[in-house]
């Protein structure tokens, strides 16, 4: 495994943890290697006295007491090599091609190497292109060569598409992992087996029964240290068309053939396909944005986004964005999906609630019973991970009274807790040649077709009202309309 950005903080924080965590569970190769490749000058014992470090604090982040397990710890290490090197030079990566050789000769690799893109996204296409160059990206003789691709891929449609087109001159698309790490978490990749494992929800599942959705990804965080970065993106590039719409994904698509990558990312396609692209003219009464002031989370007074380090004084940047989706298909005619996310929000949680349509129940207007009560079902993706049902019983006691009841069921309660940063999963996936969650080339660009419309209308007509919410509050008011126009609420998200 070849890491590029071997100094970043996603491979301190994510990737070796990820690692280790599959060496103590026993899922790494016996002749498994890791090249770091990054610009700083260090020594391989300096990287590893680093990810040392993140690999302590996150063991010990779900148990103080708890150390990194000494043994698994120097098998990885045994394996791990620092390289220096310019990711726009080309000489270094013939040398990085004869470090790996020497490497496959000593340690007896196998041949396959993976190459992780942990880097900036604008050496993506750059990387790949050196690859192709100095043939380590050709497979032959039986080994495989994959590229992993972190997000954001693309900034927008046509940079999307051009990117796609970049490196797909150098690989084949079954050679390409692009990661989108919500498809990491186990609660996600259970929207399907929910589903379509469960014979009760399919007959439900669809504009009979289901009134509309509801999809929440609020964060308690603000943009911490990536002012810089997020100044450039905003919450719609960052969340909307890769992680929020892989919830949209997930719950709409079609059962797929069979679990196999295609079958379920060609679903998974459609379903986004089929999401009405808006005319500039529909975008006000489509979709929301928002920035947050100054307010309070959990007690502490936290600055507003104009004064976080590396953003403008008077930034236009949007710290939450809502939309309204319309599936065109058969199944979802008439069911609109409500998406909304942004920082520094009340709560961190991030839900999908499906709510069912009323019953026709004429013979309660005539009791007391406060009717009607709304069936939800909720699935938690994080935290307090589960899946609840919420429905209407009859209060104890001589008068017709209804109370809104719950059936709730957590992870925690059946399958215990296990530490895990999500990526472990998916970094498996990679090394069994499994695609089956990451994103395809069509994936990623119907999901920035549909915001596409959004990002245009807003970057021609600025903000007028920013910031207009106060940290640790739902969002802007503007968000509570798009849905009271169509006769409905958000859940609340405390
Ligand atoms: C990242 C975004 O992709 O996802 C961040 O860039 C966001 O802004 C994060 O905070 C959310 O992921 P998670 O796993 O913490 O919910």
């Amino acid at each position: 495994m070849v890491i590029f950005g071997a100094g970043g903080d996603l491979t301190k924080r994510l990737v070796v943890p990820a690692l280790y965590n599959l060496g103590c569970s026993g899922l790494l190769p016996r002749d498994f290697a890791i090249v770091g490749v990054d610009l700083a000058q260090k020594t391989t014992e300096e990287w590893h006295k680093d990810l040392f470090a993140m690999t302590d604090q996150f063991v010990k982040a779900s148990d103080p007491n708890a150390n990194v397990n000494q043994s698994v710890w120097k098998s990885l290490t045994d394996g791990m090599y620092y390289f220096q090197g310019d990711l726009t030079d080309s000489a270094r990566y013939e040398n990085l091609k004869a470090k790996l050789a020497e490497i496959d000769k000593q340690r007896g690799t196998g041949g396959n190497y993976l190459f992780y893109l942990a880097i900036a996204d604008r050496f993506f296409g750059t990387v790949v292109e050196k690859l192709g160059q100095c043939c380590l990206a050709s497979q032959r003789d039986g080994h495989w060569r994959r590229v992993v691709i972190e997000k954001p891929f693309g900034h927008d449609l046509s940079s999307a598409v051009a990117l796609n087109r970049q490196i797909l001159k150098v690989l084949g698309e079954d050679q390409i992992y692009r990661i989108d790490h919500f498809l990491g978490k186990e609660t996600v990749q259970n929207i399907m087996m929910f589903r379509f494992a469960n014979g009760i929800y399919e007959p439900i599942w669809n504009r009979d029964r289901v009134d509309h959705v509801q999809i929440t990804v609020s964060e308690t965080v603000g943009v911490e240290k990536r002012g810089r970065f997020y100044e450039k993106t905003g919450a719609l590039r960052d969340m909307i068309p890769n992680h929020v719409f892989q919830l949209v994904a997930m719950t709409a698509m079609e059962a797929p053939n069979s679990f196999h990558a295609d079958a379920v990312r060609t679903e998974k396609a459609k379903a986004i396909e089929a999401i009405r692209i808006c005319g500039a003219s529909d975008v006000p009464c489509t979709a929301v944005r928002g920035q947050y002031g100054p307010g309070t989370i959990d007690g502490y007074e936290v600055a507003g986004y104009r004064d976080e380090p590396d953003v403008a004084p008077e930034s236009d940047v949007e710290t939450y964005a809502a939309m309204k989706l319309i599936i065109d298909n058969w199944r979802w005619s008439g069911v609109p999906f409500y998406i909304r996310t942004g920082k520094r929000m009340t709560k961190r949680k991030t839900s999908i609630g499906i709510r069912f349509k009323e019953t026709p129940a004429a013979l309660l207007r005539s009791t007391q019973a406060d009717w009607p009560v709304p069936n939800w079902l909720v699935l938690r993706i994080q935290p307090e991970e589960g899946i609840s049902f919420e429905f209407g019983a009859k209060m104890p006691g001589p008068v017709m009274k209804l109370g809104q009841v719950k059936m709730d069921f957590k992870y925690e309660d059946y399958f215990g807790k296990a530490p895990a940063t999500g990526y472990e999963t998916l970094i498996y996936d990679v090394m069994i040649g499994d695609a089956t969650l990451f994103q395809r080339a069509d994936n990623i660009e119907a999901g920035w077709r549909v915001v596409q419309p959004v990002l245009d209308y807003w970057s021609l007509h600025l903000p007028k009202d920013f910031p207009n919410y106060a940290a640790g509050t739902d969002g802007p008011p503007a968000a509570g309309e798009l849905l009271r126009q169509d006769g409905r609420s958000w859940r609340a998200i405390t």
